[in-house]
């Protein structure tokens, strides 16, 4: 299994992204620890591997100070090592230190449909009513994504339910290509299958239930960031928006009542539970007594992330040097299939 997956640099690490894809992409990195263990002691030399990136070429995409991004990129660095991503066990490194990326995205232009493109959701609602105004990057952009997980022939992405349709067309494109360019016994790229973990593919903003909680959402109060202090989680909890109504037992019950869905979704996947057993433990009550609960809930799992984060933080030159370490072994990783890509498409490289 080769797992690879990515997150933009853009604001602070939230709730939706650890419990949408980070979590995940943390047991993965145990799950494929385990399994080379197991497979080095039954003698083979086959081997799992997890690369994880920072996604500082798309960050340009929308209007963004330099200065900032540079900042968010350490930083994010550190969440990550702070959520348990091991530079030791997984390749960790940014975007813009790995120049196949953008190369091999230039080369899927070749393959990638503008009607591809003009379908994805993404670009429709970050480019809003004003469509001409928006980056080139901004609607190239999934094909960059493709490059991304293709360059490492990753057999699996572990992402949030919002991503989905921009692995939907990554593996449009890598089967295009290796339609196009390959010979069906010699496929250039691997297609990619998506993971996303069924409690909290997507978890939505705190003051609306049918928006997904973004970095992006100018209100500070709409998210839980990891770096958020008990007071500010507690704040924010019992400020989210509810409804009147008591928790229902069943979950027919949460229907038509999207924000406290959410928080009862929030609660199962912090729990590891599923959001029936949540109910049958807090059916009847109000949120007068549900929100302190989860607040609390909160507050465990992420005040020793939080810990972690601010001790890292604080050691600029140990996280250029993760940075400059994974780059260097996803490089190494990435040449090979670049190569391939190049010759299948008969470009002369000298
Ligand atoms: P980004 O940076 O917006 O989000 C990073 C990851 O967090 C998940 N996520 C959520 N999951 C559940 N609920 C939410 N409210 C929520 N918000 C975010 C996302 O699904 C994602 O898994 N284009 C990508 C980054 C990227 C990438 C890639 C991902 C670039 N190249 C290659 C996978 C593979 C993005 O902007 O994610």
């Amino acid at each position: 299994m080769r797992v690879v997956s990515g997150i933009q640099p853009t604001g602070n690490l939230h709730l939706g992204n650890y419990l949408g894809a980070i979590r995940n992409w943390v047991r993965m990195q145990d799950e494929m620890e385990k399994a080379n263990r197991a497979q080095a002691a039954s003698g083979s030399a086959d081997r799992n591997q997890c690369l994880f990136f920072l996604a500082d070429l798309h960050a340009i995409s929308m209007p963004h100070e330099p200065g900032e991004l540079r900042r968010a990129t350490l930083e994010m660095a550190a969440a990550l090592v702070a959520c348990g991503i091991d530079p030791d066990r997984s390749v960790l490194f940014n975007q813009a230190q790995v120049p196949a990326h953008p190369e091999l995205q230039w080369l899927l232009n070749g393959t990638a449909r503008i009607g591809w493109l003009n379908r994805m959701t993404q670009f429709k609602d970050k480019s809003g009513k004003n469509r001409e105004g928006a980056s080139a990057a901004l609607f190239t952009y999934p094909v960059l994504q493709a490059a991304d997980v293709l360059l490492y022939q990753a057999t699996h992405v572990p992402v949030g339910e919002d991503q989905k349709q921009h692995l939907e067309l990554a593996r449009d494109i890598a089967q295009k290509f290796n339609n196009d360019y390959a010979s069906e016994d010699a496929p250039v790229f691997t297609l990619p299958e998506p993971i996303s973990p069924p409690q909290a593919a997507r978890i939505m903003s705190l003051r609306d239930g049918s928006k997904k909680m973004s970095k992006s959402d100018p209100s500070e109060m709409s998210r839980i960031d990891l770096a958020d202090d008990p007071d500010t989680v507690l704040k924010k909890i019992k400020k989210a928006k509810t409804d009147p109504e008591p928790l229902p037992s069943e979950v027919d019950g949460l229907a038509e009542r999207p924000e406290a869905l959410n928080l009862v979704t929030i609660y199962a996947a912090l729990s590891e539970g599923t959001v029936e057993d949540v109910l049958r433990d807090h059916g009847g009550a109000g949120f007068g007594a549900f929100k302190p609960a989860l607040a609390e809930l909160l507050v465990e799992t992420l005040q020793p992330i939080s810990t972690r984060f601010n001790a890292l933080l604080n050691d600029r030159e140990a996280l250029d040097a993760i940075l400059a370490r994974g780059a260097s072994r996803a490089r190494e990783i990435a040449a090979p299939t670049l190569a391939s890509a190049y010759t299948a498409l008969g470009l002369v490289r000298g």
